[in-house]
């Protein structure tokens, strides 16, 4: 589970536990791992979640073991990395993240289900995805998944601000990319519910000029000022993100709707370079993901996929060079 990003894992666990994520007719059994200071801490989440009194709960079983941590793993949520603390590149976090995340692609290798869905948290989220996938090699890429959903989770919200409408009300935001700074969240395929009349979103907003600069700004920063603001990163929002993410993987999203989801990009129609999990606008269905295709990219919309894709390469392959040492 990891105790960095601890506030994340404590504001998920009654989500899951009370089925909102898995249904509300699927028992729960929840495994948290932490590293061995932890423990202590553990015993306190197992108490309170045993308090609870939630019907679906099975079991919880806290430990600092991955061969207990992965065993026969349906869905494996990894929201520990080495946390990116005010002012700090998330490169700079990317050497010690490899080392987490090939332990863990590992882990889940030998122990997991091979039907096992990941979904990977902890940042720099894409490539630590994609490390802990190549360190998976027997379980499908289109398992391994990263959390873009709080970014479309914000640049749905910030739309129906704009537009005073429920969040609901906006839908098919994308956020293409890396979930840093040059994630490109997109509304050009977005419509808004306006008086019960669908209209896209720059009809909608009727101010292009901040949909094409602050908005997105807003939503590419989001993350780091609320590391300002709370001195801790988001924790809250990030847990609501990770079981829609979840949800929709397993229930499937709405007919007419896509979701953002960072997965594999191999075999993609837009031109985005193969071996790396971008996010994408994605339908699930019987929890499979399948990349929306088709939508016409504008020359604006083409830079900003291409900029962040362009980090994600530097991010790979600096990655992999500290995988092979
Ligand atoms: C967020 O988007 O809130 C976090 O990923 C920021 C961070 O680096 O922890």
């Amino acid at each position: 589970m990891g105790c960095v990003r601890f506030f994340i894992a404590y504001s998920l666990l009654y989500s899951i536990a009370k089925g909102d994520v898995f249904g509300k007719d699927q028992p729960i059994i929840l495994v948290l791992l932490d590293i061995p200071p932890m423990l202590p801490v553990l015993d306190g989440v197992v108490m309170e979640l045993q308090d609870c009194a939630l019907p679906l709960l099975r079991e919880v079983i806290p430990t600092d073991k991955v061969e207990v941590g992965f065993k026969d793993l349906d869905a494996a949520i990894l929201v520990g990395s080495m946390p990116r603390k005010e002012g700090m590149e998330r490169k700079d976090l990317l050497k010690a993240n490899v080392a987490i995340f090939k332990t863990q692609g590992a882990a889940l290798e030998k122990y997991a289900k091979k039907t096992v869905k990941v979904l990977v948290v902890g940042n720099p989220a894409n490539t630590n995805c994609l490390i802990a996938s190549k360190s998976a090699p027997s379980i499908p890429k289109e398992n391994f998944s990263c959390l873009t959903r709080l970014d479309h989770n914000r640049a749905r919200s910030q739309v129906a601000m704009r537009c005073g409408v429920p969040a609901d009300a906006v839908k098919n935001v994308i956020i293409w990319g890396n979930h840093s700074s040059t994630q490109y969240p997109d509304v050009h395929h977005a419509m808004v519910k306006v008086n019960s009349n669908e209209v896209p979103a720059f009809d909608a907003v009727k101010d292009d000029s901040w949909l094409k600069g602050d908005f997105i700004s807003t939503v590419q920063l989001r993350g780091a000022a609320v590391i300002k603001a709370r001195k801790l990163s988001s924790a809250m929002s990030a847990a609501k993100a990770i079981c829609d993410h979840m949800r929709d993987w397993w229930f499937g999203t709405l007919d007419g709707e896509f979701m953002s989801m960072g997965v594999y990009a191999g075999g993609n129609s837009y031109g985005i370079p193969e071996d790396l999990i971008y996010s994408f606008p994605v339908h699930i269905k019987n929890k499979s993901w399948t990349i929306h295709d088709g939508l016409p990219i504008n020359d604006f919309s083409r830079a900003k996929m291409d900029a962040t894709a362009a980090e994600l390469v530097e991010e790979r392959d600096t990655a992999l060079s500290f995988l092979s040492q």
